[in-house]
């Protein structure tokens, strides 16, 4: 197998280190409590995680607000940390990527302090400023709950400056050919470190244009793909990952031919998975998918349920959005934005058919799963913390005081009730065979024993039910029937006569000689062809 492919079988695992483990007891978690975890993550069978940004920064946007480029925050340890994190999670053949934020820094940056200093400063022209806030007149704001504009007045240069997010995260200037640089160096700086690549945040924004919407415009493509350039020519083996928040049409650019990014968030997927479960009817997730074109060889999407942002309804109508916040959203404190700012399993009600039925569906939907830390035990949230930090709360590890994440105290508050860490905690998972965390972690060994999950094609099945999603994926020699009961009562679903035959059920592991299916209520099914 190909291994500068790599990313096309792997599983990903989303981590907030600040909320993982806590070496130190300053309850703050950090690079070696990553590192002691290494063991359990690797008994998931995860291939590569996701680390949040972990830079130098004021926080207020949980590090999305970069202060320093070129070094880790204290409260994670230091850069020799982070060294021997990725040597040990290398000996486990782990990989690791982290947050790259292009497109704005933190207005701590020694960068925007001069730029804002003095008009005549070398770095004035790091960032967008403007005499007037009617440029770029109708551009969307992001964080609208919070944001009014997308500039912000300075008082002492008397001149606005450019921000898609938080007005503390001032828009670098990307027409500056000098930023361009510095952010390759930025790049080059972390590969060189031995990290594995980025999941590259906001890249849509990068540039401004007067008279369209100052998204993925194409100098933001053409500077993305030097970045791919430098990465294909120096560090062929690491990946950029899109975090891109549009139509599957537009994201497919960000693939380009193969020479942008490796893989790309499917974020129209995410929210019709769970619209579908609301709806007991998967049409639109065999919609959207229909409506996904087809992208190069050496590219991959990257498919997941939740993270650490709000659940987006950006790329839903009106209607399926009240819909979606009617189900599962139901007091106000969970909606933000345009989204739901909960974890998988309060969302699902903590029903462990409907949470091992849309993980059988990250699993064995096209593109590379990624799995939100604390997901894979059934975590839950904590509404009382503003903004997103209600689905960022320590993972919980045992019934030790602090859920054993710190010995000194939390960051933050803990989630209470009913998904406290008595209740929902990873060594009770895993000393129970029959809990979720084995449940999910059987359907990544099945997965990865099978490539065509990550690379093979897709063929939706006609069925005799709406609320049944069936469908073929396959590569090479392999064919894998999957099907999904999307209702809560009993069906039966009967094979087309193509599809009739002999199957090994993938987790069960027994024979079967199949005409049709009996499917409980949120069933799922992995139906290997046999003998092929
Ligand atoms: C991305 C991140 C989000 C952050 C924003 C600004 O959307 O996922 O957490 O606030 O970028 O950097
Ligand atoms: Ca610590």
């Amino acid at each position: 197998m190909n291994n500068k492919l790599w990313y096309k079988d792997a599983v990903f695992y989303q981590i907030s280190l600040r909320a993982f483990k806590d070496s130190n007891g300053d309850g703050h978690g950090d690079l070696r409590g990553l590192t002691e975890k290494l063991d359990y993550i690797q008994n998931l069978d995860v291939d590569c995680i996701w680390i949040m940004p972990i830079y130098p920064s004021p926080l207020r946007d949980d590090g999305y607000d970069i202060a320093d480029y070129y070094d880790v925050s204290d409260e994670y340890g230091k850069l020799d940390d982070l060294k021997a994190l990725v040597t040990a999670a290398h000996a486990r053949d782990i990989r690791i990527i982290m947050d790259l934020v292009l497109n704005h820094t933190s207005d701590q940056h020694l960068w925007f302090q001069k730029s804002r200093a003095d008009k005549n400063s070398a770095y004035r022209d790091y960032y967008v400023w403007s005499d007037t806030d009617k440029k770029y007149e109708g551009v969307r704001i992001i964080f609208g709950d919070i944001e009014k504009s997308n500039w912000a007045w300075d008082e002492k240069t008397q001149q606005y400056y450019w921000h898609r997010f938080f007005s503390s995260q001032p828009d670098l200037n990307f027409d500056n050919p000098v930023v361009q640089d510095e952010m390759l160096n930025v790049v080059r700086f972390w590969l060189t470190l031995g990290i594995d690549g980025f999941r590259v945040d906001a890249p849509t924004y990068l540039f401004e244009r007067e008279g369209t919407n100052c998204e993925s415009l194409p100098e933001t493509h053409t500077y993305l793909k030097r970045i791919r350039h430098l990465i294909d020519s120096e560090f062929p083996e690491a990946i950029m990952l899109a975090e891109s928040n549009q139509w599957p049409k537009e994201l497919s650019q960000y693939f380009s031919s193969g020479d942008e990014f490796h893989m790309a968030f499917h974020f129209p997927l995410m929210p019709r998975i769970f619209l579908s479960l609301a709806q007991n009817n998967p049409a639109p997730i065999i919609e959207i998918l229909k409506d996904t074109p087809k992208i190069p060889e050496n590219c991959q999407w990257a498919i997941f349920l939740r993270n650490h942002d709000e659940l987006s309804l950006e790329m839903v109508t009106d209607e399926e959005r009240e819909l979606m916040w009617r189900e599962f959203a139901p007091e106000p404190q969970m909606i933000l934005n345009l989204g739901i700012r909960r974890r998988l399993a309060p969302i699902l009600n903590n029903k462990r058919s409907k949470i091992e039925l849309i993980n059988s569906l990250l699993f064995t939907l096209p593109g590379s799963p990624i799995i939100y830390y604390g997901d894979e035990i059934g975590m839950g949230d904590n509404l009382n913390l503003p903004d997103r930090n209600g689905v960022r709360t320590p993972m919980q590890w045992n019934t030790s005081p602090n859920a054993g994440f710190t010995n000194g105290t939390p960051f933050t508050e803990m989630v209470k009730g009913d998904y406290d860490f008595q209740h929902v905690n990873a060594e009770t998972q895993l000393a129970n065979p029959d809990s979720l965390f084995h449940a999910l972690h059987r359907m990544i060994h099945i997965r990865k024993e099978h490539h065509a999950f990550g690379r093979g094609t897709i063929r939706f099945i006609e069925s005799n039910d709406p609320g049944i999603l069936a469908y073929a994926r396959e590569y090479g020699e392999e064919k894998i029937l999957v099907v999904h009961n999307f209702g809560d009562a009993a069906k039966s679903f009967i094979l087309p006569a193509e599809y009739q035959g002999e199957y090994i059920n993938l987790l069960s592991d027994e024979m079967q000689n199949i005409q049709s299916l009996n499917l409980n209520p949120y069933s799922y099914h992995w139906m290997k062809l046999h003998g092929k």
